[in-house]
């Protein structure tokens, strides 16, 4: 076993501390034994230099842009695959052949539907609810239909669990949507497959045999398979820390709703649509980029810069590809997309966004794809919600059988008043 040597200046004592390997990315130190061994923590604020697990989910290479789920490339799989074969993949490791994948999409049909006692959930809420704090109560109220999900017995019963919650989750969604107009609740369609199923329960009326165009499917499905997994992110993060304790799954996953729904966060793509139209027109953007570099002004460009990737977002060069390819037929906003081209023009070539390599991210294109669907802003995170339904509940199986797992309890460096007496 490899190890690297800390030294303790104060006292010249040495303290060895292995190297764990990884098959992809840096090692990592394995520092549990630091506290019981030193007498000190570790501090990372913000988790910068922090592994939190092992994973065999999905990995990033922030520095070269690269993103995989399971080994395979995103660029590949949103490009020659369906969001369900990258569903079945997340949660089965491998690929679905042609059967397999029929018998999931059938599954997942079936189970699209939801207790029809929750509809007095949904009526519960006051008009002008966001559909974000809809959505997190409506999966944490989930638990008490299948309140039996708490114990998991076997990797069975735990796809199960995961199929019926990809599954209901798009009905939730468009409940949370049709309940903000105060317009009638649309059923799941069983003979439309999963996201042109989403698209109908959003837009039809009782009755009313509605087409999906393929290109909106298309696209919305390239969306939903972007934003599927993205390993220890803030909102995976937090559906871990609270399934470390043993809470039920689906208050893990409202719990991670709830940390996505954050600006830094899901809740960007809701902000650049926002931003650029407020900016409204290519000449007020340069003062809005000169906003952005005053270190006295808060304002940020939304859509810009990422914890992870420090070269580009590849989410976002696919989405911009799609946007590219598909702007007229989807009909894009060409005056944001204006606006939108030109922030992008200008910041890639300034020395404020170059040096601290900042670049367009996953959310930057979103929103302007999303306008196109008519899909309204306030909708924008819950559309990233059912996008990482999937990556939320693979990452909770996984940690279940995690023989490393502990409960989620980070120490702190206490820096307040000693001693005080009364
Ligand atoms: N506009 C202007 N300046 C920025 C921006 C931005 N969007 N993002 C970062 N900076 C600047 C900071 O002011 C800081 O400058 P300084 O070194 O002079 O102080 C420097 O770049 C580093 O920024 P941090 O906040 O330290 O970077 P961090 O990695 O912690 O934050 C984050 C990443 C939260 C995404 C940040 O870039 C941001 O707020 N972006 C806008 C919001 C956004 O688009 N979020 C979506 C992220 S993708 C996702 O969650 C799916």
């Amino acid at each position: 076993m490899n190890t690297v040597t800390l030294i303790d200046n104060r006292t010249g004592k040495k303290y060895d501390f292995d190297i764990l390997s990884s098959t992809l990315g840096p090692d990592v130190i394995d520092v549990r034994k630091l506290y019981t061994s030193i007498g000190m923590f570790t501090y990372d604020p913000g988790f910068t230099s922090t592994a939190s697990c092992s994973s065999t989910i999905t990995y990033i290479d922030g520095d070269k842009g690269e993103l995989r789920y399971r080994g395979y490339d995103i660029t590949d799989l949103a490009t020659k695959k369906s969001y369900l074969d990258v569903c079945y993949l997340l949660l089965n490791e491998k690929l679905p052949t042609k059967t397999q994948l029929t018998a999931f999409d059938n599954e997942l049909r079936k189970r699209s539907f939801i207790h029809e006692g929750l509809k007095g959930l949904f009526n519960a809420f006051p008009d002008r609810a966001h559909p974000m704090a809809m959505m997190s109560s409506a999966v944490s109220a989930l638990s008490t239909f299948y309140y039996e999900h708490l114990n998991v017995a076997n990797k069975e019963e735990a796809l199960v669990m995961a199929h019926r919650i990809i599954a209901k989750i798009p009905t939730l969604a468009a409940f949370t949507y049709r309940r903000s107009l105060g317009i009638p609740y649309i059923y799941p369609d069983i003979e439309r497959s999963f996201t042109e199923n989403f698209l109908y329960m959003m837009r039809a009326y009782p009755g009313e045999n509605l087409e999906i165009r393929d290109v909106e499917i298309r696209a919305l499905d390239t969306i939903f398979t972007l934003h599927a997994d993205h390993e220890q992110n803030a909102s995976t993060s937090t559906v871990r820390s609270v399934a470390s304790t043993g809470a039920h799954p689906y208050a893990a996953i409202s719990a991670g709703i709830n940390a996505l729904w954050g600006r830094a966060h899901g809740g960007a793509n809701e902000s650049v649509i926002a931003q650029l139209e407020i900016i409204a027109d290519v000449k007020n953007v340069d003062a809005f980029i000169a906003r952005a570099k005053d270190s006295n002004d808060e304002f940020r460009l939304m859509g810009f810069g990422h914890r992870v990737y420090k070269n580009f977002d590849p989410r976002a060069i696919i989405l911009k590809k799609l946007l590219d390819s598909l702007k007229d037929e989807l009909g894009i906003d060409d005056n944001l997309l204006k606006v939108a081209r030109r922030i992008e023009e200008i910041a890639l070539n300034d020395p404020y966004f170059i040096e601290r390599k900042l670049y367009p991210n996953i959310d930057f294109y979103t929103g302007l794809i999303l306008t196109a669907l008519k899909i309204p802003k306030s909708m924008f995170t819950i559309i990233f919600v059912i996008g990482r339904s999937v990556g939320w509940i693979t990452q909770w199986i996984e940690l279940q059988n995690d023989t490393e797992m502990k409960i989620t309890r980070p120490r702190q460096r206490y820096i307040g008043e000693k001693n005080k007496i009364l």
